[in-house]
């Protein structure tokens, strides 16, 4: 059986204070333990955050990013070492933010999660199509293309410790939601495609996260999709009521 997984991208929101704030108020209305949550805060709340959900049962920490190198002259960046080393399991890997707005592309999306796992991080890559590329019907192609460039070069070993996040770029944070119908055509044709790749067995293990829009009102029936095993959430994750409504979504 799948593992159940709602993780909260907090995006570049909340001060350090409001931060433990809604960690508190998650904390105390959370009861569903069979769902793992998985909190991602910006990296200089991930120390803190981490060590607030330490004793927490079923919740566990994602940076949002992480550079491609191991250590060196990088001015800024943050490694995957680092953010290990502060607390967290995971890195979330091409956000399509992080594609658009930073020009990162599958190639060095790779080097991104080769050197998460390097670390012992579990990366929660994110890939998904434009408005343009479902308008003109090239949404599988293109979703094909980001698997193959981003993590089909990975051993089968390496590839089964990967989460999948399908994040639509016209879901994300615009209050359209993909239906049930294109979120779980998109997940099987993923499943498919990790078949066809790396075998049944790990196709079937296989963790797909739908992000986009996804929210308290919705979460349920994208949740009950034969093929999606939780979600990635932005806006809905930054209050606490919303975050473990979703939660309890999964039936
Ligand atoms: P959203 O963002 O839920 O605000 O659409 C999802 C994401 O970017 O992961």
């Amino acid at each position: 059986m799948r593992k159940k997984i709602v993780a909260g991208n907090w995006k570049m929101n909340k001060s350090l204070a409001d931060g433990l704030l809604l960690v508190d108020e998650i904390i105390r209305g959370s009861h569903n333990n069979s769902v793992l949550k998985i909190i991602a805060p910006a990296f200089i709340h991930l120390a803190a955050v981490a060590e607030k959900l330490k004793k927490e049962e079923g919740f566990e920490i994602a940076a949002q990013n992480c550079h491609q190198s191991q250590n060196g002259a990088f001015t800024g960046e943050v490694s995957a070492e680092m953010i290990a080393s502060a607390g967290a399991q995971y890195v979330i890997i091409g956000h399509s933010e992080r594609r658009i707005y930073f020009g990162e592309n599958n190639g060095l999306l790779a080097q991104k999660v080769n050197i998460a796992l390097t670390n012992n991080l579990i990366p929660i890559f994110c890939l998904g199509e434009s408005r343009e590329d479902r308008n003109a019907n090239v949404h599988l192609e293109k979703v094909k293309q980001q698997l193959k460039e981003g993590l089909f070069n990975l051993s089968p070993s390496d590839f089964s410790k990967v989460i999948i996040a399908y994040e639509p770029v016209w879901a994300i944070g615009t209050g359209v939601t993909a239906t049930t119908h294109q979120a779980q055509g998109m997940h099987h044709f993923i499943r498919s495609e990790v078949n066809r790749k790396y075998g049944k067995d790990i196709s079937e293990e296989t963790l797909l996260l739908y992000g986009g829009s996804c929210n308290a009102d919705n979460a349920k029936e994208l949740f009950a999709c034969l093929d999606v095993d939780g979600g990635l959430i932005g806006g809905a994750s930054l209050k606490a009521a919303e975050f473990n409504s979703i939660v309890n979504s999964f039936g």
